[in-house]
């Protein structure tokens, strides 16, 4: 398992704290930025994991901004990126469980770091259920075939 991770300025201090659960887990991961606290755009950054999860460079993402909302919009674009903004444990786990989510998005403003430590725990440490849950992915790749 490789993670990608991103994140602009808002979402640098999780990025940190994502980094040191990952290293916890012995999971491999690459970052591709952002590096400094200088503004940038959430877009650019989306686009980076999102291109490494679609291209097979690595396995799944991790997106931080000020929100984990704007990353998360921006990832969803992509056709075949399911990243789900996750803002509790429940949510981390469900969001691999149930809708199999490639990213997880995540706010450094909305969340501390401890707690996206365990959120990061609780998404790779539960597996997808598929069965029903595959059936709803599938009418969510139609829709990706239809309307995107
Ligand atoms: C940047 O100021 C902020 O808008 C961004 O990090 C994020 O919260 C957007 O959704």
């Amino acid at each position: 398992m490789k993670v990608g991770i991103g994140c602009d300025h808002g979402g640098i201090v999780l990025k940190n704290a994502c980094i040191e659960a990952l290293k916890e887990l012995n999971i491999e991961y690459v970052d591709y930025g952002t590096y400094t606290e200088d503004s940038v755009d959430y877009p650019d950054y989306a686009e980076k994991v999102a291109k490494a999860v679609l291209g097979g460079e690595v396995d799944k993402g991790i997106l931080l901004c000020g929100t984990g909302i704007g990353i998360s919009i921006a990832a969803n674009k992509f056709r075949g990126i399911r990243c789900a903004h996750i803002t509790n444990v429940f949510s981390a786990k469900a969001s691999s469980e149930h809708n199999n989510a490639n990213i997880i998005a995540m706010g450094g403003r909305i969340t501390t770091s401890e707690e996206a430590k365990e959120m990061v725990l609780a998404f790779f440490s539960t597996p997808y259920a598929g069965g029903r849950h595959q059936t709803r992915l599938d009418k969510i790749t139609e829709i990706e075939k239809n309307y995107l």
